[in-house]
């Protein structure tokens, strides 16, 4: 029980969604939580609205009140809007702040800014933790997943709070410390980049549904309830089986069917993508699942291309529910596969050691894409990966194989029937590659010597030949 005099052990700053529960959880697992927010109608609402956990609530008006009301060494949550907003709330709190004090950023943040703040603040003997909590609304109120980049010894004086607070896994906290600066950020904008490519995945199978079967809503919604049944289950499929049966209660129609496909995106799944990029890389269904939401946005055209391009259908077999369902396990297994392809690279480039399988287990409760699948790619992880590659290790191998014909046949069949598929298609592509010891980029070196003199290997030795080149004279 703590007393009102008593000073908080953690102080947290932004009281919008995500904030205001992640302040309720941390106050109901007995910590007594300073809170503040730019307007301060909303920290006085937000106490009155928290019953009896108020108790462990310390309402303060400002960034020096929030810090006087804090115990040492001081650690400070902020939880808002990313970029220069938290630049700006940082200046503002570090003429309050002494050294060793932390602070930690939880919101979805550039690891890159991470760094760069990690880097200055460490110049002032303050620590940086850049904290990627999942699990939307639901999940910092009962229990998100927890990826945490900085400093060791800032990590053990939150410790106690964060395993507190996160999911639980067959009893183990979804939380750990990844490693230092932007590990934690950069784990949670990968976690979003493969929230992307699922998201889309199961998009273009309801497309297929809808488009192709002509299948109202409800009975999609019952098909993805039996997925989840099976090898498919996930909070993703779950929550898609109740999105498609539920109904508006003004028309009685599906609500699906009254959304405008028109999709957000606030940036971590572009951010995946420009970093997967500048590390040599290609996540590929996750940048078509991004591209995807793009292309959504451009309503107006979409509608203006249906007018200049007909449908052409032609003539595809019937797609098996089996097929689907396989499918869409095959393409979740390849857009994992090249996220944690991903983290690897990263974490070699910037010297992080993350451990994948600890990333892995902290995944299976709390967060967005938390799916059985995670508990495979654990022990996967855990074995070892062949080359660097989870879609390489024994038990994901096997799933490919039982897979890889249905992923096939569901993407050449919608590309038959004129339906888009995105992120299956490339997901598809990007196994085919890597199946194949020789593929065509032979070609693509002979013609870049060509033009360009740029050389080439030659498989029978040597690394700077330059081929006999003339245009052809026939
Ligand atoms: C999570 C979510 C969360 C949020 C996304 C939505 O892990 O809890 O990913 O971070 O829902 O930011 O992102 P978009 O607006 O880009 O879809």
């Amino acid at each position: 029980m703590t007393k009102a005099q008593d000073k908080a052990r953690i102080g947290l700053i932004g009281l919008g969604v995500m904030g205001s529960n992640l302040a309720l959880n941390i106050a109901e697992k007995g910590f007594r939580v300073a809170v503040s927010n730019r307007s301060k109608d909303k920290i006085t609402e937000f106490v009155a609205a928290a019953g009896e956990l108020a108790e462990n609530l310390v309402a303060c008006d400002d960034a020096k009140a929030l810090v006087r009301a804090l115990s040492r060494p001081r650690a400070i949550i902020i939880m808002i809007k990313a970029g220069k907003p938290v630049d700006d709330q940082i200046a503002a709190l570090l003429p309050h702040l002494d050294k060793g004090d932390i602070l930690i950023d939880a919101g979805n943040a550039d690891f890159n800014d991470t760094r760069r703040r990690s880097a200055e603040l460490a110049g002032k003997g303050i620590d940086f933790i850049g904290m990627g909590v999942s699990g939307g609304e639901e999940g910092a109120r009962h229990g998100p997943s927890i990826m945490i980049g900085g400093p060791k010894k800032a990590y053990e004086e939150i410790r106690d709070i964060v395993e507190a607070i996160a999911a639980r896994y067959n009893g183990l906290p979804c939380a750990a410390r990844l490693g230092p600066d932007g590990a934690g950020h950069f784990v949670k904008t990968v976690h979003n980049g493969i929230e992307y490519a699922d998201m889309q995945v199961i998009a273009e199978i309801y497309g297929l549904l809808r488009d192709g079967e002509d299948r109202p809503a409800d009975k999609i919604g019952k098909l993805f309830e039996g997925w989840n049944k099976g090898p498919l289950q996930s909070y993703l499929v779950e929550i898609t089986a109740a999105i498609l049966q539920t109904r508006d209660p003004e028309t009685g129609q599906f609500i699906v069917d009254l959304i405008v496909d028109r999709a957000g995106q606030k940036g971590t799944g572009r951010w995946t993508v420009i970093e997967a990029l500048k590390l040599g890389q290609s996540a590929s269904a996750i940048e078509a699942a991004v591209g995807a939401r793009s292309w959504s946005s451009m309503k107006d055209a979409r509608e203006a291309g249906e007018a200049l391009f007909p449908p052409q259908k032609e003539f595809a077999p019937a797609v098996l529910e089996a097929d689907m369902e396989k499918a869409m396990l095959a393409a979740r297994i390849i857009a994992y596969g090249q996220g944690f392809g991903l983290m690897q690279t990263a974490s070699v480039e910037f010297d992080w050691d993350l451990d994948l399988e600890v990333v892995a287990k902290i995944w299976r409760a709390g967060c967005i894409i938390r799916s059985t699948l995670l508990d495979e790619i654990a022990a996967a992880v855990h074995e070892g990966l062949p080359h660097d590659l989870l879609i390489f290790a024994p038990a994901l191998r096997t799933r490919l194989h039982e897979t890889r014909g249905a992923l096939r046949r569901v993407v050449s069949s919608c590309i038959l029937q004129d339906l888009p598929m995105p992120a299956m298609s490339a997901a598809l592509a990007y196994f085919e590659t890597m199946r194949r010891g020789r593929g065509t980029a032979n070609l693509i070196q002979a013609q870049r010597d060509f033009f360009g003199a740029h050389g080439f290997e030659r498989i029978d030795g040597g690394s700077d030949h330059h081929g006999p080149w003339a245009m052809s004279q026939g």
